[in-house]
């Protein structure tokens, strides 16, 4: 699939597609005399009023496409880039479904001072729609309806194709990344992870490498060893290093790749088993932020670390009660073996500050706690630095992402106090993400620190208007924003 911006529009398109705001009495520039007149005439009835309604009309007698989609963008004042994705997630996806291979997209301004920030976030869009999970089906269930080409007309078209492109890249990082998560785990393994990372980063230059089991052992790494040893499928400590800023300092993003999570010898229910999948979002995620930073050329210095493994009982596998060693040095007190994503993260928390990060940002699917709390639409965020934390709740805002800040409190500690080992690895079912967020910090060494519990948000369990059913992508926008926005405040 190809984006355009053309400031006219010529040959064959199956939809148009002209947005309107409520009460406004203009129409998209560089649009022919007939659909200007037919989208007046829209508005002068009152059709697609609300945000997302839509009104089509077939072009009888010829005219710039087969049919007219006008939809409504609802009030300006509402209208912001977390809409302006989200109308051409649903708009690109319907219309795709409904066979259209050439689209085009005229936009009634809303205020100009942030049409590059529209633009981009309406290819981002565009290319968030392309995606859909059915990865192995056959014969006539396979998905044929492909877009082909979608042109966005405007009368600015030299200042907007960097906006444009700059989305293309995000959205191609985003869906790179739901491709890994949802790869299945017969076929998505730690091996393969590292595999997928090498690709990456021979595509688009990063310095990638991978530490299997021989040198995770011979390293240390005993609470990445422990949490894998259930599975044939050895564990992986995934390096990609991206060096954009000199010797500026590292930011470090630490993804939990638990290709599988069956629980271990605290084996979870079947129903939902599945899903477990996705536990390898965070590290998912990883990988294709690193991609977009590097494709941007951002001028930031970043290492992305992905603790794989696979979470399996068995004859080999950790039990409750068994106390475990980390890189760290401190011991893990195990009473569930289905709390492994913690503990992953401490020797991928460890390593990212040995291969000189300065300051982390954790992503993980990390606990049920957390969609309790706070729901499918809301990451989970948990820090040691409120400044920073403070900057990244701005960026998600302004990326048009949920984020909300959950307490770190020293009481949570408490509820980790070993008996045995140094940290117990739940603390119970009080407070559980915050427990989970009390632990990872003790790997963190004090550096500045961002925890993001993604486990309600990394997945949909149903298809939506605006996204297929499966891996979402949400929070790498903020992230890549925010990576940035670190690095700039630094500069000054
Ligand atoms: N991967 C799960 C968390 C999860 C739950 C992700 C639902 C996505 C959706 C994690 O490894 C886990 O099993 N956590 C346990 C921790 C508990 C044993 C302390 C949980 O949340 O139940
Ligand atoms: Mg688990
Ligand atoms: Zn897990």
């Amino acid at each position: 699939m190809r984006i355009r911006v053309e400031n006219k529009l010529a040959g064959e398109l199956d939809y148009l597609v002209v947005t309107r705001f409520t009460g406004s009495e203009s129409v998209a520039v560089g649009l022919d005399e007939k659909t200007t007149e037919l989208v007046k005439k829209v508005k002068s009835l009152g059709g697609a009023e609300k945000f997302l309604e839509t009104e089509t009309i077939l072009y009888t007698d010829g005219g710039p496409a087969k049919r007219l989609v006008v939809v409504g963008t609802g009030k300006p004042a509402d209208f912001d880039v977390a809409k302006a994705r989200q109308l051409a997630q649903t708009l690109t996806r319907s219309l795709r479904k409904k066979g259209a291979k050439k689209l085009a997209f005229a936009f009634e301004s809303a205020d100009s001072a942030t049409a590059s920030d529209l633009y981009q976030a309406l290819a981002e869009g565009v290319v968030h729609s392309t995606f859909e999970p059915g990865f192995y089906y056959t014969g006539e269930n396979k998905d044929e309806k492909v877009l082909e080409e979608v042109i966005f007309l405007t009368n600015n078209d030299a200042a907007l194709k960097d906006s444009v492109e700059r989305g293309v890249v995000i959205g191609e990082g985003i869906n790179l990344s739901r491709y890994l998560a949802n790869e299945t785990p017969n076929n998505m393994y730690p091996e393969r992870l590292a595999q997928e990372a090498e690709k990456v980063a021979n595509e688009v230059g990063l310095e990638f490498h991978a530490l299997d089991k021989a040198q995770l052992e011979e390293g240390g790494f005993k609470a990445i060893l422990a949490v894998g040893q259930g599975s044939i499928n050895d564990p992986r400590m995934i390096v990609l290093k991206y060096n954009g800023a000199g010797d500026a300092p590292y930011t470090g993003i630490v993804g939990k790749g638990i290709t599988f999570d069956s629980g271990g010898i605290s084996i979870k229910p079947s129903e939902h088993m599945d899903h477990m999948k996705f536990d390898m979002s965070g590290g998912a995620w990883t990988i294709g932020i690193m991609r977009i930073l590097a494709q941007l050329k951002a001028k930031v210095n970043v290492i992305g670390v992905v603790a794989a493994a696979e979470n399996l009982p068995g004859g080999k596998a950790y039990r409750p009660g068994d106390v475990i060693g980390s890189l760290e040095g401190k011991t893990i007190e195990v009473l569930n073996t289905d709390a492994e994503g913690r503990i992953v993260l401490a020797d991928g928390l460890a390593y990212a500050r040995q291969l000189g990060a300065t300051r982390l940002v954790d992503m993980a699917t990390l606990t049920g706690a957390i969609v309790v709390a706070l729901g499918n639409s809301v990451t989970g965020v948990f820090t040691s630095d409120q400044a920073w934390t403070d900057l990244f709740l701005k960026t998600a805002q302004n990326a048009g992402e949920r984020a909300w800040q959950m307490p770190l409190f020293p009481e949570y500690k408490d509820q980790i106090k070993g008996t045995t080992g140094d940290l117990l690895n739940t603390g119970g079912r009080a407070g559980g993400s915050c427990t989970a967020a009390a632990f990872l910090k003790e790997f963190t060494g004090g550096v500045p620190w961002i925890h993001l519990d993604i486990a309600g948000t990394a997945y949909t369990e149903g298809e939506k208007a605006h996204q297929a059913k499966g891996p979402s992508g949400q929070i790498m926008r903020t992230m890549v924003d925010f990576v940035i926005a670190t690095a700039e405040g630094e500069n000054k």
